[in-house]
């Protein structure tokens, strides 16, 4: 489903009377099934613009619409995976999973975590709980039950933020494996460049609440990082994210 955000504002605050904006402006036209990464420094209005997709915030001014109907609220329709999961603690992993299919009284409930259980590379730890996996585990079951009430758009608020270099790179890998498998448009924040290169058809530049940036990955998947035209875009996102000092952003 395309995703269109016409002129959207969001302040949190007025100074001296008038609303400081987070967000200024934000246009944007997210395909169908496309995977759009939104990159920035900290601070720069990206999670904002994921709660207000995700319909837990509201804009100021301007319109987010999904398949053409604005939208109003969260829905099942968006699935959201954060970076820190927030998995039931009491629930093992094929309950955390199975929770919205039976929420929404689907009698196929168990299939449906089964098969995601699968995608995401969990089996042989259906019967754990959330605090015995790692991060990354962790992540998977995130990302499953996300996955699990068949959303048509899935937000991602930096879900590897957390993780480990090594893992994060894995994990990379087996996001665009799910992607390229569900057909699904994601909507994935990160403040990594080479992460966002590696994952995204259209990487989104926000640098304080504006779109600075909006530029296609012309690279085949796989990617390789050490390639020259994936360093180029790399490079390409450091100057754009470089302030006068040319400070940098983490590059992991
Ligand atoms: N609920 C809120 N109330 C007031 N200010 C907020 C709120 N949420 C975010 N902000 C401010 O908006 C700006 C953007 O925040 P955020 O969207 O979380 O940035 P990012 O995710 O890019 O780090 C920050 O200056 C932050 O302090
Ligand atoms: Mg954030």
């Amino acid at each position: 489903m395309s995703v269109v955000l016409k002129s959207v504002y969001k302040a949190f605050e007025e100074i001296d009377g008038k609303p400081k904006y987070v967000l200024n402006d934000i246009r944007l036209h997210i395909h169908d099934g496309e995977f759009v990464c939104i990159l920035g420094k900290s601070g720069c209005g990206k999670s904002t613009l994921l709660n207000l997709l995700a319909g837990y915030l509201k804009t100021d001014a301007g319109r987010i619409s999904v398949n053409g109907q604005e939208i109003d609220g969260p829905s099942a329709q968006r699935g959201v995976v954060f970076q820190q999961h927030a998995l039931f603690p009491w629930y093992t992993v094929m309950e955390n999973i199975e929770f919205g299919p039976k929420l929404a009284k689907r009698k196929d409930s168990k299939k449906i975590a089964q098969e995601l259980v699968s995608l995401v590379g969990l089996n042989g730890y259906e019967n754990k709980y959330p605090g015995s996996l790692s991060g990354g585990m962790a992540q998977r079951v995130g990302i499953a039950r996300a996955l699990a009430n068949d959303p048509e758009v899935l937000l991602m608020d930096e879900p590897l933020g957390a993780l480990d270099a090594m893992i994060r790179q894995n994990m990379r890998r087996e996001i665009i494996k799910i992607w390229e498998k569900t057909n699904k448009t994601v909507i994935f924040i990160t403040h990594s460049i080479p992460e966002a290169v590696y994952l995204a058809d259209r990487v989104v530049l926000l640098k304080e609440g504006r779109v600075e940036e909006d530029v296609k990955i012309d690279i085949s998947r796989p990617r390789d990082v050490k390639s020259p035209e994936f360093l180029e875009y790399v490079d390409f996102f450091e100057k754009g994210l470089s302030d006068q000092e040319g400070e940098s952003l983490i590059t992991e």
